[in-house]
């Protein structure tokens, strides 16, 4: 379904296409390599920092839950990479953490591993950053500038959140209540002995989909 997000129409919003016209564009036809997952209750695999513990909670608050920590810059780019080849055509992000923690970082590794090369920038001042690919569509927010969550109204964004495409939102309380809900929240915090810890919540089915096939593409063998 094609989305009726505008950006540009009504605050100015960046649209960045990849693909044809883009000769800086690179379309990515493999999976990057991806830090290992541990599931609860199965044998720890390769046991390093980078690890993804994956951990799923179907009875009780029928959510899944993962953390893993990220040494440095490259483990959240790659992480987010890694992410690319697990999403759905339809996923909304939430991107959660203080100033610098690395929201955006994140974002840029998952649109790498759609295959754009060129320049992620916040979207700080424009609210809203698209990537148009050929394969999924890429919306990614910035709502820290926001006075009021009224103005996610009065800029029509609520209208980049129908039909299909990905949305990482960072700064999402800033705009409650009128943001549609997250299937995925991402939590990043700066980890005491450096690095970040990035603690993964699926809100919703597609969520959970999203994290289970995470877990498979980095244990190919079923581990
Ligand atoms: N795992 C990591 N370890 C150490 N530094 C990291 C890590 N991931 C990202 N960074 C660094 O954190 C800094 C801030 O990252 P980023 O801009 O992505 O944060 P942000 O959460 O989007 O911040 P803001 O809320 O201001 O938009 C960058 O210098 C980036 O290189
Ligand atoms: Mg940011």
């Amino acid at each position: 379904m094609a989305t009726r997000c505008h950006p540009g129409r009504k605050t100015g919003f960046g649209v960045i296409q990849i693909g044809a016209g883009n000769p800086d564009s690179v379309k990515t036809e493999l999976a990057p390599p991806l830090p290992d997952f541990v599931c609860q209750g199965l044998e720890r695999i390769a046991p390093t920092e980078e690890n993804i513990v994956f951990t799923t909670h179907s009875s009780d608050d029928n959510r899944s839950t993962a953390w893993t920590h990220l040494a440095d810059e490259n483990a959240t780019l790659s992480t987010g990479e890694g992410l690319a080849q697990a999403l759905p055509p339809r996923l909304t992000i939430y991107l959660q953490g203080d100033l610098g923690a690395g929201k955006t970082t994140l974002t840029r590794g998952l649109l790498r591993g759609l295959g754009y090369s060129g320049r992620v920038k916040s979207p700080t001042y424009t609210l809203v950053e698209s990537y148009k690919d050929s394969r999924i569509a890429v919306y990614h927010f910035d709502f820290y500038r926001f006075t009021h969550a009224e103005e996610f109204l009065e800029a029509g964004l609520d209208e980049c959140f129908e039909g299909d495409g990905v949305r990482l939102v960072e700064w999402a309380e800033r705009a409650m209540p009128f943001l549609p809900p997250a299937d995925l929240e991402i939590i990043l915090r700066v980890a005491p002995g450096g690095g970040r810890e990035l603690h993964w919540n699926a809100r919703s089915e597609e969520g959970r989909t999203c994290l289970k096939r995470l877990h498979t593409l980095s244990h190919p063998g079923g581990n």
